[in-house]
This record gives structure tokens, C-alpha cells and sequence, in this order.
């Protein structure tokens, strides 16, 4: 049994709609600290609408959110958005603004919840955009860096403000392998550095079995969680075939060429 205070979020009979449509419906589930946390399944099944309600962009219809034993879901105005602050987010479509540098918009979240002089975000950004390993391209614009620096350009932005939890949305879509296995390592050393507790949606099968913790498989059949556990031992052990179908489509390439 997990000890309470080492629990970083807590969902409890989570209903969430998109308008009056119900996409996942008694959603159970809790995170530790520290825990690199995945939310995989097939395109469609709903991880980027559970994501959106965890951070409070999308109203709760039924259920319960609690970030390190506070109720998010009960909160008012101004507690959740304080509770909102300790929030990264790196958004599945949420580029940067391509108008802006990359310091520019690594210093959004800096200039939006804290009253830090200029010359203090410049040295946070400095740091961040190092931290990801950009170090010296403050100055650059989107445009003109290639698309796994802009991811992590919009993790060093997520990263701005220390985080107790992040929030990835696919962060390693449409990346080369080479580029999404370093963008994994530089998940591990933030989890690993900073103790950071990680929620990340992904299709990423090499992402998945080599680096989560746990997962939850979500499922359109079941309008919510299909299979919870580590990655590695669902593949394991899951007789499932709709676990299997994603989690070793091998499996199913190989019945393809059967005779
Ligand atoms: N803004 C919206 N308005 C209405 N329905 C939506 C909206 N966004 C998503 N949906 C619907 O909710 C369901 C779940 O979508 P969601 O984007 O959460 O899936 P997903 O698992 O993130 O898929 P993908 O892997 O393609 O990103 C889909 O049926 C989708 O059509
Ligand atoms: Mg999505």
C-alpha cells in the first residue's frame, strides 16, 4: 500500500465529455511522486481529453482530482489556480509562438504567475533552455530550429516555473527514433534530477517499454482504463487482445504473413 503523502495525484470515478458527449467514464487511478506515468492507446480513445481535464481546462462532469492530498475538482477560483501554477504542461498541438524567440517564450509562464525582474527570467530561461540542452540559442526563432529542439524548447517552457508535475502530450510525435530516444533520456534525468512526477500521453512503443513506470491503457471499448500496471509486464502477462494489439503489434504483423 502506497504511503499518502507519497501520492501526487489521486482519480477517483473520473467522468470526462467533450460537450455532452461522454468519453471516458469512471476513470480510477493514482500517480506517485516521482513516477513517470503514461497514458497510451489508440488515436481517438480519449488520452488527450483526460489530460485536458487533469489540468483543469476541460470541466470535470463527475469524480474527483486531487493533487498531493488537495482536492483540485472542489477548489475554488484562486486555490486552483495557484494549484494550476505547479503545473508544466507541454500541449499535443501547443506550439510555440512563432513569433516570439525561444527565450521569449520560455519566459511566458515566468512573466504570467511571478513578479521576477527582467534580468532574473533571463538568467531562468538561460538556465531551462540549457537544462534541455539548448544552451545559446535563446535568440533563435522556431522557424529557424529543427522540430526535436522545438519540442524541447517547449519543455524547457514547461519547466519554467520547477514544476511539481508535468504534463506531456505526445511529446515525441512525428520525432525521428534517434531524436525521440533522447528526448527520453532527458525525461529520465528531469524525473531523475528533480524528482519531477510525470504524466505522458504516447504512442511511442520504444518510449513506453523503455522508459514509464506504469501506464494506463485506455480503451474505446470500455470507455476508460483497459489495463494498469507497468508496460513490461502487460506485454507480459496481459492475455488481452486489444492490450497485445498495442502493445506488440509484432504480434499481429506476424499473424499478417501467417499462410
Ligand atoms: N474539442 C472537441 N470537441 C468535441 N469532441 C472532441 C473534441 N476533442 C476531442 N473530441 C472527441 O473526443 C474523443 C477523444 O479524443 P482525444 O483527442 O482525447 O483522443 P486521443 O486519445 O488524444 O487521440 P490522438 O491519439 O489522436 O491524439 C474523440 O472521439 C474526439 O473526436
Ligand atoms: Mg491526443
Amino acid at each position: 500500500m502506497s504511503i499518502p503523502s507519497e501520492t501526487a495525484i489521486e482519480v477517483q470515478g473520473l467522468e470526462c465529455r467533450q460537450g455532452e458527449r461522454t468519453i471516458l467514464r469512471d476513470v480510477t487511478f493514482s500517480v506517485r511522486r516521482g513516477e513517470l506515468f503514461f497514458v497510451i492507446g489508440g488515436s481517438g480513445c480519449g488520452k488527450s481529453t483526460l489530460l485536458k481535464h487533469l489540468i483543469g481546462l476541460l470541466p470535470v462532469a463527475a469524480g474527483r482530482i486531487a493533487y498531493f492530498g488537495s482536492d483540485f475538482t472542489a477548489a475554488g477560483a484562486a486555490e486552483r489556480r495557484a494549484m494550476q501554477q505547479r503545473f508544466g504542461v507541454s500541449y499535443q498541438y501547443g506550439a510555440l509562438w512563432s513569433s516570439m524567440t525561444l527565450a521569449e517564450n520560455v519566459a511566458l509562464p515566468l512573466q504570467e504567475y511571478t513578479k521576477l525582474s527582467a534580468a532574473e527570467q533571463r538568467e531562468i530561461v538561460r538556465w531551462k533552455l540549457a537544462q534541455v540542452g539548448l544552451a545559446g540559442c535563446e535568440d533563435q526563432f522556431p522557424s529557424e530550429i529543427s522540430g526535436g529542439m522545438r519540442k524541447r524548447a517547449a519543455i524547457a517552457r514547461a519547466l519554467a516555473l520547477d514544476p511539481p508535475i508535468l504534463f506531456f502530450d505526445e511529446p515525441a510525435a512525428g520525432l525521428d527514433p534517434i531524436t525521440s530516444r533522447s528526448l527520453d533520456r532527458l525525461i529520465l534525468e528531469i524525473r531523475d534530477n528533480l524528482h519531477t512526477t510525470m504524466v505522458i500521453v504516447s504512442h511511442e512503443l520504444p518510449s513506453i517499454l523503455g522508459i514509464a513506470d506504469r501506464a494506463i491503457l485506455l480503451h474505446r471499448d470500455v470507455q476508460g482504463i483497459l489495463a494498469d500496471g507497468p508496460p513490461r509486464r502487460l506485454l507480459a502477462e496481459s492475455t488481452d487482445p486489444r492490450v497485445r494489439e498495442f502493445l506488440a503489434p509484432e504480434d499481429v504483423v506476424s499473424a499478417v504473413h501467417q499462410p
